[in-house]
């Protein structure tokens, strides 16, 4: 486990967070569901949980600004610091029942991510990292899995909601990563999709047009587990680009070249 100042608050926030959510869970008939766009719904479960984090983060980091899903940006005095903070990644998930979702709380200094927390409150599953000292799952130390093979290769994307982003290029995409690969899967949750690389489980994972709410904690989860992430291009900056390709040293460059040609 990591031990710092600046993990004891991001720890204390999302477990604080994840107590709503966890007695939420289930009681769908009680949380205002709304939709925000076709298939994208949002819940007094998200808009509870990110006002306990948002509370708790500038409680203990006052300067900080924050980029927050529900209620937008908090500018801060320090401009070196912001937040990122997803109160419920997989929210589709959460409302039809199904146990994968999280919270995911990235920290950004100077444009580089520095720390992340992720937090499965169905599973007990806490991922964080901080830039230098690893990532850990629980108390295990994360490594990314070390399959060569895209025929051995678990791979997960992500597609976006009804009527955004650009359906038939992810189709062209998966149906080139289905052809070559030896399994793949759309689990719901951008941010445990990136956890789920990081510690091994996924070797791959995809995902164009999200949130740097999505990806934040994820990122750097990936890279102090010894693995690699860009944008689904194949560029340097995900967070930037709001896409991803993460996955082990030996797979990583596979799936952008195979993304590209797809779209060739
Ligand atoms: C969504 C999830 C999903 C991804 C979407 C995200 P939300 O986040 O991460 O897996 O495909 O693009 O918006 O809305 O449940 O926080
Ligand atoms: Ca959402
Ligand atoms: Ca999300
Ligand atoms: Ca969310």
């Amino acid at each position: 486990m990591i031990s710092s100042p600046l993990m004891t608050v991001m720890v204390d926030a999302v477990r604080k967070a994840a107590r709503g959510l966890k007695r939420d869970y289930g009681e769908i008939e009680n949380l205002q569901v709304s939709r925000k766009g076709p298939g994208n719904f949002v819940s007094a479960a998200d808009r509870k949980a990110e006002e306990v984090l948002r509370d708790a983060l500038m409680k203990a980091r006052p300067g900080y600004g924050l980029v927050l899903e529900e209620s937008g940006i908090v500018e801060g005095a320090d401009k070196s610091h912001t937040w990122h903070v997803d109160p419920l990644d997989g929210t589709t998930n959460f409302l039809h029942g199904i146990p994968h979702f999280a919270i995911s709380v990235g920290l950004e200094r100077e444009g580089q991510i520095v720390a992340g927390v992720i937090y499965d409150p169905a599973k007990d599953e806490l991922f964080v990292a901080e830039r230098g000292k690893g990532a850990y799952l629980n108390n295990r130390r994360l490594r990314v899995s070390g399959r060569v093979d895209m025929a051995d290769a678990l791979v997960a994307y992500g597609s976006p909601y009804l009527g955004r982003g650009d359906h038939p290029k992810l189709l062209r995409e998966v149906a080139a990563v289905m052809a070559v690969s030896g399994g793949i899967r759309r689990f719901g949750s951008a941010a445990l999709d990136l956890a789920y690389v990081a510690c091994g489980r996924s070797d791959l994972y995809w995902e164009r047009d999200l949130q740097t709410w999505d990806i934040a904690a994820g990122i750097i989860l990936v890279r102090e587990a010894g693995g690699f992430v860009s944008s689904a291009d194949g560029g340097a900056e995900p967070l930037a680009a709001r896409s991803v390709c993460a996955g082990n040293e030996h797979l990583h460059g596979d799936l952008v070249k195979l993304l590209r040609r797809a779209n060739a």
